[in-house]
């Protein structure tokens, strides 16, 4: 096996002379390394740093004077990024920050995940990119290093052991995703570190090539489909479950469905239910396993729903996406007009004994 702490020492030493020099890498101020990481989530690097992140940043400068922005000051200077729930929260949160915490980011992984729009992944990212924190951020190109080079270990666990041997979070973190880049790019990567990468290996990073036109019969049945996960919470309390109209903006708006949202990169399942609840309806949930999966397969994509039974911990429920809300008890369901997407877990939870 690799030694890990060898590995951290060639990532590092290559780091020094290959790393990118990227803007938000010039800066430990956590709400501009925090704006930059919601952007890097949906949009490439090099459009961020040449375009959205200065438009950003000159528009609003700190933290202050986001929080005193509205949406419709916002809106223009996130306009093009798309994900406009993403640039809502951001301005949610730059509020929360001024009036509960002195308009300072918290530190912790937990009050960090309590503001609108942080989940996991970021959390962790803005701990180890503003704060240096020796916290491995996960994401696919993370992944794809440590999977590759340490097969059938626990992922998690080799990235936590390859970042506590580095000296800083920051640079360990930084140097991976320079890392995973410069590997999709297909560069060879020199010196000690390159030793790893043999050729066998190095092509595992390599974009998948586009496969030649296919004829006419076998061209759509073959093509892989993404598939998007999506954390659905059914919301129990005194015999009823908590439903709600699609929020605005979302397609097949009227129907009824249970809330929920996109798993984000990296994003526990569970995690993201919290997260999504908190998000459309401002409760803090306990969520349990998912009782109910289930794949939809969509002309372009593929939908994996999964279904979780959760209790409310704290809040009451309130409509932040001008949504309707309501709670419905079991019996009412077969009346009400729910997304198809839901009738499975519905008839479950008719039979389910609370
Ligand atoms: N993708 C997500 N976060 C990033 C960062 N800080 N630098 C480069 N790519 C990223």
């Amino acid at each position: 096996m690799i030694d890990p702490q060898h590995f951290t020492q060639c990532l590092l030493a290559w780091y020094t002379t290959n790393g990118r020099d990227l803007p938000w890498r010039k800066t430990e101020d956590p709400y501009v390394i925090w704006i930059s990481e919601i952007m890097l989530q949906q949009t490439q690097v090099p459009r961020v740093a040449e375009h959205f992140y200065p438009r950003f940043l000159e528009a609003f400068p700190t933290l202050e004077a986001l929080s005193e922005a509205s949406w419709e000051d916002v809106y223009p200077v996130w306009d093009g990024l798309g994900y406009y729930r993403r640039g809502k929260n951001v301005l949610k949160a730059a509020k929360v920050l001024m009036q509960k915490h002195a308009g300072i980011l918290p530190q912790t992984q937990e009050a960090l995940e309590a503001l609108p729009g942080i989940g996991a992944y970021t959390a962790t990212a803005i701990r180890a990119f503003a704060l240096d924190h020796k916290v491995p951020a996960i994401d696919t190109n993370i992944s794809k290093i440590v999977e590759t080079l340490w097969p059938n270990k626990d992922t998690k666990e080799i990235a936590h052991e390859l970042v506590e041997a580095a000296s800083s979070g920051r640079d360990w973190n930084n140097a991976m995703m320079d890392l995973a880049t410069a590997l999709r790019s297909g560069e060879t990567i020199p010196g000690d570190l390159g030793i790893f990468f043999t050729k066998e290996l190095s092509e595992k990073f390599l974009p998948k090539r586009k496969s030649k036109p296919k004829s006419k019969s076998t061209k759509n049945k073959k093509r892989r489909k993404h598939v998007i996960e999506v954390g659905i919470a059914c919301i129990w309390k005194d015999g009823k479950y908590l439903i709600q109209t699609r929020p605005e903006g979302k397609s097949f708006t009227g129907n009824w469905e249970f809330p929920g949202g996109k798993r984000e990169k990296g994003e526990d399942i569970r995690a993201c239910v919290k997260r999504e609840i908190k998000e459309e309806i401002g409760i803090d949930v306990s969520v349990r396993p998912a009782f109910f999966e289930k794949l939809w397969d969509f002309d372009k994509i593929q939908l994996l729903l999964k279904f979780h039974r959760c209790q409310i911990q704290r809040g009451e429920p309130e409509a932040l996406e001008k949504q309707e809300l309501r709670w419905a008890a079991p019996a009412e369901f077969d009346s009400i007009e729910f997304l198809k997407t839901n009738h499975e877990a519905l008839a479950i939870l008719k039979n389910m004994k609370m």
